[in-house]
């Protein structure tokens, strides 16, 4: 296992000017991401809910059953919105709306839904027969959003054609904030298997952020789709249908890579010192003090004797801050 290419994304992805970690989600589920849902996942460390798809056109006629499904509880982490439609002006509106009604960090696109009742109106993943219509929804949805505008997608109508690039490149183009790939294509549904490739094609051209989903119900696969792809984060949908554990356990694996990190360390002890500085009334020497006792910040570090004497032999404030900051950019 290649552990650096998971260290990569020790920090979390960024929604908008938000640090999502660890880097994971719950996926978008139709009759399941209800508010319950996404107060246990929450409980169990998961940092960021989709809810259900919505439909734009019931938000606008203020639909009671529509709003209810993307209402916030005070008990929940962070919330992201997702609606269908077709219609530019009126997926603006929604946004708008939206944004102004409840607390939320992003509102996304749903370009994945193969249903018929969807298709039919040229919204979910028929929209993917579109780049140009694509084009035009995100750019609408953007103007005047105040939360970042994202989608979620397919990787195409067909099995033949592989549409997945051209639609991402043309929501990056038009203002979206972040993609969410689900390789597999309308037809396809939920038969066969995610194709991770197309992921992996997709990080290495986009520059904005791009969530992998498809296929991962264990920790194992949640690694397997970071290294193997590179992608920015990961999307969980079946996998965590009665096993929230699943969120735990990805965010318990990061603490413990994240503890036995050097840098990570020498963040922390620095946040430390400089509390030390606000807070204390003899600052001028107070380097003397503390550089007796913050070795105990990197404790679990392999090489931790080297750390402690290399600390203590700090001759100032500024010094001992020199030398916290060299271990961070190392
Ligand atoms: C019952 C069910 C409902 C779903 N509802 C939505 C939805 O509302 N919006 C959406 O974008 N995807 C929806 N999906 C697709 C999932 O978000 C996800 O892309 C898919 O299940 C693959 O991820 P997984 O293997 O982690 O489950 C749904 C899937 C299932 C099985």
């Amino acid at each position: 296992m290649n552990k650096k290419k998971v260290s990569k994304n020790m920090d979390g992805f960024v929604l908008g000017d938000i640090k999502i970690f660890p880097p994971v989600c719950s996926a978008p589920m139709a009759g399941y991401s209800n508010q319950a849902t996404r107060v246990l996942y929450s409980k169990f460390s998961c940092p960021l809910n989709v809810t259900e798809m919505v439909s734009a056109k019931a938000l606008i006629k203020k639909n009671k059953r529509t709003w209810d499904y993307i209402s916030k509880s005070e008990q929940e982490s962070l919330l992201w919105v997702q609606l269908f439609g077709g219609d530019p002006l009126e997926l603006q509106e929604a946004v708008q709306l939206v944004q102004k009604e409840i607390n939320i960090s992003a509102i996304d696109l749903n370009l994945g839904c193969p249903v018929k009742k969807i298709s039919k109106n040229l919204a979910g993943a028929q929209l993917m027969k579109s780049p140009e219509q694509v084009y035009k929804i995100i750019v609408s949805m953007t103007d005047g959003a105040s939360v970042p505008i994202t989608v979620k997608m397919r990787s195409g109508i067909d099995n033949e054609k592989n549409q997945a690039l051209e639609i991402a490149l043309a929501c990056e183009e038009a203002g979206a904030s972040l993609i969410t790939i689900h390789p597999r294509s309308k037809e396809q549904k939920f038969t066969g298997s995610a194709n991770w490739e197309i992921i992996k094609q997709l990080k290495e051209v986009l520059t904005i952020p791009l969530i992998g989903n498809g296929d991962v119900f264990t920790l194992r696969d949640y690694i397997e789709m970071v290294e193997s792809t590179s992608c920015d984060g990961v999307m969980i949908g079946r996998g965590a249908l009665g096993n929230p554990w699943i969120f735990q356990e990805i965010y318990n694996y990061h603490m413990k890579s994240v503890k036995f990190e050097k840098k990570a360390f020498a963040k922390i002890a620095l946040e430390y010192f400089e509390l030390e500085l606000r807070y204390s009334k003899y600052v001028k020497n107070e380097y003397l003090r503390v550089r007796k006792s913050i070795h105990h910040y990197f404790k679990n570090s392999s090489n931790y004797f080297e750390i402690k004497e290399n600390l203590q032999s700090a001759s100032s404030n500024d010094e001992l801050i020199k030398k916290l900051k060299g271990f961070i950019l190392e």
